[in-house]
């Protein structure tokens, strides 16, 4: 039994194989305490780092953080820049402890709008734990989950036009290859903090089936014991693919 599932009653068992976070409420959370929008987006890297090693611990085979969306790009130059310096700050210094953690790192969204220094140290981490077999932390930056979709429909034509496949090979799996989150585990989890209900343009195609959690936390409160409290929550909930409650019974009868 892994210690850290034990020490907050988690069962290694039941949890979910990829959670996806909409790190919401650091402006609030800032603006709520009198201070600069951009000391809520470092106190949420600080949340980032907690999140990012607890979910390594107990065991969780992927994350995926929202941590800009294209949407993001139209905010006030300061605080782009302010969010883009702690990007830079963050890859820089967390780089060497992912290597080590054996955790794999990935950026996914349309990285040809970053500046090429972020781009650079991207690529560098990306390679440097390409071989690494633990948990896969994914940064979505510059990212739209409708972007994403557009750039694997233009790489299918294009595979089309090469006569690679035809079109009529195209199925889920196929088209999956052709996603940024293409190897990943399947989508299981959706946090979003600061209590709002929306998706917000986020791994659309990969939350067919995930269970959705909205948390009234801001992002930069949000520590591992309010995640542990929605891994619970997840744990509880009975998902049937479609099929029966009688039908999903059995086949957990089966797997014990
Ligand atoms: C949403 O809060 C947060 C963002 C747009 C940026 C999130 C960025 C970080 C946590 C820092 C960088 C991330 C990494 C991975 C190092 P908001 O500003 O929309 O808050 P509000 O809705 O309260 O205004």
């Amino acid at each position: 039994m892994n210690k850290y599932c034990e020490q907050w009653d988690l069962n290694p068992l039941k949890l979910p194989q990829h959670i996806g976070i909409v790190m919401d409420g650091n402006g609030r959370w800032a603006t709520k305490k009198h201070l600069p929008r951009i000391a809520g987006h470092r106190k949420g890297v600080e949340r980032v780092q907690e999140i990012t090693e607890f979910c390594g611990n107990i065991g969780i085979q992927a994350l995926t953080l929202f941590a800009f969306s294209d949407e993001n790009w139209r905010r006030p130059e300061e605080e782009v820049g302010g969010i883009m310096g702690l990007l830079r700050w963050y890859i820089r210094k967390e780089h060497a402890r992912i290597k080590e953690n054996n955790v794999q790192f990935r950026v996914i969204g349309d990285r040809r709008k970053l500046s090429v220094d972020i781009i650079e140290l991207i690529e560098n981490l990306e390679h440097d734990t390409r071989f690494n077999t633990g948990m896969h932390l994914c940064i979505a930056l510059s990212y739209g989950a409708r972007g994403e979709i557009l750039r694997a429909v233009r790489k299918l034509v294009e595979k089309v036009n090469q006569k690679e496949i035809y079109p009529n090979d195209i199925d889920e799996n196929i088209f999956e290859e052709c996603l940024d989150t293409q190897g990943l585990p399947q989508l299981d989890m959706f946090i979003r903090t600061s209590g709002e209900i929306r998706v917000s343009n986020f791994l659309l195609w990969q939350l067919a089936y995930a269970e959705l959690f909205f948390s009234e936390s801001l992002w930069p409160d949000f520590d591992t014991k309010k995640l542990v409290d929605l891994i619970q929550q997840f744990t509880l909930r009975e998902r049937r693919f479609g099929m029966t409650s009688e039908q999903i019974k059995k086949i957990n009868q089966k797997s014990f």
